[in-house]
């Protein structure tokens, strides 16, 4: 009886602690088979009863010796080898991939801290927004071209994805009142065919200062002080006249080429200059509509392509990559560790 109880547990244990655990419940000090000797009143039999006990005894001490030592074996030969188990501690840990900002986004955040910095109001504002906000309030008559169906998307209920982040002007004059100092970064979007260089959806960040006389040269010394910051070195900078109905006098801000230092190359189409910031002193039609004094106050406002700016600084040559949605870019912006 007892040797089938001990091949039953013998059956069950398949680790070498589990063996061990039958070894020392039957043959232990307090094992049951130890016991049997101990708890056998010898002097109650006869010599040959207490010979026939010992053999009985012995015999079974082997049995259970013999197969505590077979299970051993099948243990043994059927555990899993040190190099094939579960957790294999000496595998080299595995690359977890992290997230990246979006270049637009890593440029945008830079940008708002640079004009922070110089005591700017950061806002946000809408991307669906009136004709008035978009055209009307910035001088842009009826029958101006960027009005026309070829360069904007107009919603049926008669709103506009704004063309550009100018749209923000008059409401936030409107808002804050005079003096002012604000950016307004965000997407913008144009009836265009895509190419390399143009997109419907694009970023930019629209700057606003008000206050009594500013001139052009508190435009310059911002320009010049955010590209310092944003491309880390001197930047030289021109301004070209332009035209744009809601400044008067409106620029092209030019950016000497960072790549050719003004010699001439691909980049800056051999110019030396790369067109970068449309800007200009605000309109003073534009001030009324924003409910500004423009007797007492003046104001520069400029037009930054954020995604123009991110194409330079990241030197991507398409601007196709930013919509693209394809991780293997994104992936490349991602911090390594
Ligand atoms: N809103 C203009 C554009 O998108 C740029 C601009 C902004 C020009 C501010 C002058 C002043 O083209």
């Amino acid at each position: 009886m007892l040797q089938q109880q001990l091949l039953d547990d013998l059956a069950l244990a398949n680790t070498h602690e589990l063996v061990e655990n039958v070894r020392i419940k039957y043959l232990g000090r307090k094992g049951l088979i130890t016991n049997l000797a101990k708890e056998t009143d010898f002097s109650k039999l006869s010599a040959d009863e207490k010979k026939d006990f010992g053999q009985k005894l012995n015999e079974l001490k082997n049995f259970a010796t013999e197969k505590l030592q077979e299970a051993a074996e099948r243990v043994a030969a059927t555990a899993t080898p040190v190099n094939k188990r579960l957790f294999d501690l000496t595998i080299p840990g595995s690359h977890r991939a992290f997230g990246a900002m979006h270049p637009i986004s890593m440029v945008q955040l830079e940008l708002e801290a640079i004009f922070e910095g110089m005591g700017f109001t950061v806002l946000d504002s809408p991307e669906a927004d009136t004709e008035y906000s978009n055209f009307e309030s910035l001088n842009v008559p009826a029958d101006h071209p960027a009005r026309d169906m070829q360069d904007t998307f107009w919603l049926t209920n008669g709103m506009v994805l704004r063309t550009h982040t100018s749209s923000n002007q008059v409401r936030a004059l409107k808002r804050f009142g005079a003096p002012f100092r604000g950016i307004f970064p965000g997407r913008c979007f144009r009836y265009e065919a895509i190419d390399p260089s143009h997109e419907n959806t694009f970023f930019q960040c629209e700057g606003l200062m008000v206050d009594e006389n500013i001139s052009v040269a508190h435009l310059i010394g911002v320009m010049k002080t955010l590209l310092g910051e944003v491309f880390k070195r001197d930047v030289k900078v021109r301004l070209r006249p332009g035209f744009f109905p809601f400044v008067e006098p409106g620029f092209e801000l030019d950016l000497n080429c960072l790549f050719c230092e003004g010699s001439g190359c691909p980049t800056c189409k051999q110019s030396g200059w790369i067109e970068l910031i449309p800007c200009g002193l605000v309109h003073p039609v534009v001030l009324e509509h924003g409910e500004i004094d423009a007797k007492r106050y003046s104001g520069f406002a400029f037009g930054l392509g954020l995604t123009r700016l991110a194409m330079m600084k990241y030197g991507i040559r398409d601007i196709r990559y930013f919509n693209s949605g394809d991780v293997r870019v994104l992936e490349q912006f991602a911090p390594v560790l």
